[in-house]
């Protein structure tokens, strides 16, 4: 399976900060945001990557792009000319993903639990095995802005509505999405939304519609964030520096990932480390070499 990260868009939500700056390559505390999402796939031992970005971000991209290369991950890119909607990156990827499936992140999407690599785990080899699209729905008090979907007592899927004005139910779609195959068909098919994009919900109403789309909810234990706020951009830094700083482990280091996933070597960590020596980021990742950090 290969990851499909979202790092388009216009970020005008985040103006005026993005309006010169890329949103994805943002400080979320200590580490890029683009990490966050990165460091889920790498969880599930992904290491082919494909990123949608937009023309003007292309030079910088590519030097993320090494530093990726060096961490053990096969990146791949995809220009996206306009931000035409979260569907269109399954048009652009099409080519090169083939007849896989897809484990698709927006870019600006956070998300940090117990457990979580073993529930994404479950999500692929779902996917994997038994066809579908997979997705995850969190308690929001204001549905309205997100995705959401109604779902019975069974936990079947009723409906699914972009933005809706009268939400069905509490819970949003998070920006995570395993997809069989075909999602990139479907979204060949999918017309613009009234607000001239394409919308992933289209996407996930064709396997609505055939009954293959799974939704599993997240409870207490878990934290999303749509980090493309100034509100939630704050609140997703503090909390990445709470529970770092009292559990002294970090999420999404991705240099972490790929030691313990066995793609680098010890050597390797170490002159990455020696880069940020000045930085505690720097400092952690030396500590996971001379074995002080036992998470
Ligand atoms: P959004 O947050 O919906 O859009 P945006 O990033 O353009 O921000 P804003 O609404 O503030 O203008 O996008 C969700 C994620 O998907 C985000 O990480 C950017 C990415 N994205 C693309 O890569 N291509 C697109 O066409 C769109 C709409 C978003």
């Amino acid at each position: 399976m290969k990851a499909v990260i979202l790092a388009g868009g216009s970020g005008t939500r985040l103006y005026p900060v993005t309006q010169n700056v890329n949103k994805h390559l943002l400080p979320i505390y200590n580490k890029p945001m683009i990490y966050y999402p990165i460091s889920l796939a790498m969880l599930i031992g992904i290491r082919d990557i494909i990123f949608v970005i937009t023309p003007q971000d292309e030079e910088i991209y590519r030097k993320l792009f090494v530093h990726l290369g060096k961490i053990g991950l096969k990146v791949d890119y995809v220009i996206q000319e306009k931000p035409r909607g979260l569907a269109e990156g399954l048009i652009l990827v099409r080519e090169k993903v083939k007849k896989e499936p897809i484990f698709y992140l927006l870019g600006d999407n956070i998300l940090f639990g117990h457990g979580l690599s073993e529930i994404l785990k479950e999500a692929k080899q779902f996917v994997e095995e038994k066809k579908g699209a997979y997705v995850f729905g969190y308690y929001v008090p204001d549905p309205e802005r997100f995705g959401v979907v109604e779902f019975d007592k069974e936990g079947k899927v009723l409906s699914i509505e972009e933005k809706p004005k009268k939400p069905k139910s509490n819970y949003a779609i998070i920006g995570i999405y395993f997809f069989d195959e075909r999602a990139t068909d479907f979204a060949l098919e999918v017309k613009p939304s009234k607000r001239g994009e394409l919308e992933i919900t289209s996407v996930l109403e064709e396997y609505l519609k055939e009954q293959t789309l799974r939704v599993k909810l997240l409870g207490r234990g878990f934290a999303w964030f749509d980090a493309g706020t100034h509100e939630s951009f704050l609140e997703a830094g503090e909390f990445v520096y709470t529970i770092e700083k009292k559990t002294g482990l970090m999420i999404g280091c991705i240099e972490e990932i790929a030691y313990r996933n066995g793609w680098i070597n010890a050597d390797t960590l170490l002159s990455i480390a020696k880069v940020m020596s000045k930085t505690y980021y720097g400092e952690y990742l030396l500590s996971l070499v001379s074995k002080r950090c036992l998470g």
